[in-house]
């Protein structure tokens, strides 16, 4: 059994698991398994989204999962996203209640907006003639709804830049309590991250890992994190989520497979050192997930990728 997990302390007062399992492409056939697994290892944070499509399946895994009393509900954090053909104000609840059906749960632990982007109602992907213009405040007024009626305990924003984040404090009732962003060795966002912190707004980061298989990424493979793996006697995807930790961000890594889900668990009883840590200021920084999808000369509300991160890198 791996040691037990450590929590990062959120401005609604709630303590969110530092290591969740990521499910974003987790095909609907395998991430049932993938979560049983990782709840038996000892996980107890699931990040889902709507968009994902295999909420359905979650749902199913975790039912049996509290049926079997293997954990409890208030034992797990669980956090869904808003998809971003959902962003008009009455669409918000009944996205939100699908979320709850497909996932069998009466309440969500965090609820994201996974874009500041916003498709029409009812689009399927991201066809230029499918974006439309984001109204950030109206869009928060109903997720504040969400949390005053005690079902999304904490609700909270993804892929906003500072800049975004400011904009909407200004107009906020309730804060948001996270800001969901890809963050690792290879794309450390110290920016945002001192925003963040100055604010009390708590960053997880997705893609901890540098989505080997997706984006034929090479972070696992950069000398300082390989060379730190081997002097600590860790796998270098252990050391990237390590770095994480360290640098005050929950980590969501994804994996389907069961030697994974556990070797990435395994993170909580060591650290690296500080003359080590410094040296990851040296990696090359790139964003992997760039969000050209959403950026269009003429629909929607970004021109170009600067204009959606803000000039943010
Ligand atoms: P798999 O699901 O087959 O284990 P990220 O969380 O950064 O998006 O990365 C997810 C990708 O990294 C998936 O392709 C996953 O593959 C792979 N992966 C997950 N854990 C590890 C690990 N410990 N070592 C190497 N690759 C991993």
């Amino acid at each position: 059994m791996v040691s037990a997990i450590k929590f990062f302390q959120l401005n609604t007062g709630a303590k969110i698991p530092s290591v969740g399992l990521g499910t974003w492409q987790a095909d609907p056939g395998v991430v049932a398994k993938a979560v049983t697994t990782a709840i038996q290892v000892g996980y107890r944070h699931i990040d889902c989204a709507q968009a994902y499509n295999n909420q359905a399946e979650i749902g199913s895994a975790l039912k049996k999962l509290f049926d079997d009393g293997v954990v409890k509900r208030e034992d797990l954090w669980i956090t869904s996203k808003l998809w971003c053909s959902d962003h008009a104000p009455e669409d918000v609840p009944i996205a939100f209640d699908r979320t709850l059906q497909d996932l069998q749960l009466d309440y969500i632990d965090l609820y994201l907006i996974h874009w500041p982007i916003r498709t029409k109602k009812g689009a399927v992907g991201f066809k230029p003639e499918n974006l439309d213009q984001p109204d950030i405040p109206s869009t928060w007024r109903a997720m504040e709804a969400l949390f005053d009626s005690g079902k999304a305990k904490a609700i909270g924003v993804s892929n906003f830049s500072s800049k975004k984040l400011q904009d909407l404090l200004e107009i906020a009732r309730v804060p948001p309590a996270v800001n969901q962003v890809e963050l690792h060795p290879g794309f450390q966002q110290p920016k945002l991250h001192a925003f963040c912190e100055s604010k009390g707004i708590h960053l997880t980061g997705y893609s901890p890992l540098g989505s080997p298989g997706v984006f034929n990424s090479d972070i696992l493979k950069t000398s300082v994190i390989t060379e730190v793996a081997e002097k600590l006697g860790k796998t270098p995807a252990q050391v990237a989520l390590r770095w994480g930790l360290q640098a005050g961000h929950s980590v969501l890594p994804k994996s389907t497979t069961e030697v994974r889900i556990k070797q990435n668990f395994d993170v909580f009883d060591w650290s690296i050192p500080e003359g080590l840590f410094a040296k990851f200021s040296e990696i090359k920084q790139e964003r992997l997930i760039k969000g050209t999808f959403a950026v269009h000369e003429t629909y929607g509300a970004y021109r170009n990728v600067e204009e959606l991160w803000d000039g943010e890198q």
